[in-house]
């Protein structure tokens, strides 16, 4: 295939990873921990993490109201937030007005307005709104005072934004309506009390969140990277494309998730809705199908961040998350008449694929280099296509995870038009993954 443009990828900014040098000292300013209690500190960060990543049977609800793990929240959890946050927003277009609203569910310490000060500047002289929104008040409080502190010591001035603190819980209404809503590593805390069918649970959720947005609003939904959450954002994913909305990340296309994760279970109550998912290329059947994550190199982060983490014996080589960015649709699209099951769609038809291929293919690279027979290398990606595998030479150094391309050839290799309108598709025989060289 070859040639290609790179369309997006995460990055931190030289100015971003400056700011984010200067994060220590304002969390210090605002939450001192003496230092005879830094040892101590560490042991907090490792409960707090053990905590935060166990069964939710045996998890700790009210974490931050302990003021041992209110501590090591703001010095450990919420910077690799901050860090996987501000990677991913650098190049996302979020396309916001200066007099924009921005509602962040599950604010925290704020930790979506600090990255959104620190990846994009353009909007520190823009005055934004925020509703930031919490069950735990006293933690957005601390969260201001480090976002001033950092935009004292970094920028020189506040921006002139509009941040008001609500002690609210999801679902209760706000009266603003958001022309932005974020809910980042939210969902996950309450979500899987739910004891339903998860298409269903997640199509409610998706719709409760719907509802805070403005007509044309935006939907930015960031969960950790683990296999349930992938399964969840999917399940999101697919309530958001059946609903008219538009899906403006991570994915290619708008046709069935082909990285579902435990969604794939719950995808059949879509047979017989009125309107479904198109089919695309599934992996080859398997117990576990691949849930759609992303990471990026724990090397994002500054220094202080990774030593901190190693004294925690906590270090880490990379950071994963999943995450979908929804445009809503004032009007809501009205249920087409026929409708295509979702299923394991081994044969596309070829009418299909030359029509998802002409004039080129969008890829989203998912996952890290898988070593290929023929000493040659692979990712795995999505596209409109499905599931997909770009392969190289080994020589070849393929995109990272995150990144969006661009292959302009239109005739790719194992994609030749084959008589009228005929085109071939070569798959992995293993992963039943459609092949494309780079
Ligand atoms: C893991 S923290 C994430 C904070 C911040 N968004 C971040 O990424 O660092 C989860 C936050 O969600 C809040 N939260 C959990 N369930 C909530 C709910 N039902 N309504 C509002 N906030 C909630 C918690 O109090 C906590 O501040």
């Amino acid at each position: 295939m070859g040639e290609h443009s790179l369309l997006y990828s995460f990055q931190i900014s030289e100015d971003a990873a400056s700011a984010l040098q200067k994060l220590p000292a304002c969390i210090d300013e605002v939450n001192p921990v003496p230092e005879r209690r830094r040892t101590e500190l560490r042991y907090n960060i490792r409960d707090l993490w053990r905590s935060l990543t166990m069964e939710r049977a045996h998890r700790t609800i009210d974490y931050l109201n302990n003021p041992a793990f209110f501590s090591a929240y703001l010095r450990y959890f919420m910077p690799w937030n901050l860090v996987r946050l501000v990677a991913l927003l650098t190049e996302l277009p979020l396309e916001l007005s200066a007099d924009a609203t921005i509602i962040d569910m599950g604010s925290g310490p704020l930790t979506f307005p600090l990255a959104l000060y620190c990846a994009k500047p353009e909007f520190r002289k823009a005055p934004l709104t925020f509703i930031c929104a919490d069950r735990t008040p006293r933690i957005m409080e601390a969260g201001r005072l480090i976002l001033e502190l950092l935009a004292a010591k970094h920028g020189g001035e506040l921006p002139p934004w509009k941040i008001e603190l609500r002690h609210a819980r999801f679902g209760e209404p706000l009266h603003e309506k958001a022309s932005l809503f974020c809910a980042v590593n939210v969902f996950n805390e309450f979500f899987w009390h739910h004891e339903g069918i998860l298409s269903e649970d997640a199509s409610e959720l998706y719709h409760r969140t719907a509802q805070y947005c403005a007509p044309q609003g935006k939907m930015l939904i960031v969960e950790p990277g683990e296999p349930r959450s992938g399964g969840l954002v999917s399940a999101m994913r697919a309530a958001a494309i059946i609903g008219g909305n538009e899906i403006l990340a991570p994915c290619p296309h708008a046709y069935a998730c082909p990285m579902p994760g435990i969604f794939k279970s719950g995808q059949e109550y879509l047979i017989g809705h009125p309107r479904t998912l198109e089919p695309v290329r599934m992996p080859a059947p398997r117990a576990k199908y691949p849930w759609c994550h992303f990471s990026v190199p724990a090397g994002f982060a500054p220094r202080w961040l990774t030593s901190l983490s190693e004294e925690a014996g906590l270090s880490k080589e990379k950071l994963s998350f999943s995450f979908l960015f929804v445009k809503k649709q004032s009007v809501q699209k009205k249920p087409s008449g026929g409708h295509l099951p979702i299923h394991d769609s081994s044969h596309m038809q070829s009418a299909t694929v030359a029509e998802r291929a002409a004039g080129g293919l969008t890829c989203r690279i998912i996952s890290d280099s898988i070593a290929l027979p023929g000493g040659r290398t692979g990712k795995y990606a999505c596209s409109s296509l499905g599931y997909t595998l770009i392969s190289a030479d080994q020589n070849k150094t393929l995109p990272e995870s995150g990144v969006l391309l661009r292959f302009r050839l239109t005739h790719p290799r194992g994609m030749e038009p084959r008589g009228s309108q005929q085109e071939a598709l070569e798959f992995d025989r293993k992963t039943g993954a459609v092949l494309i060289s780079y």
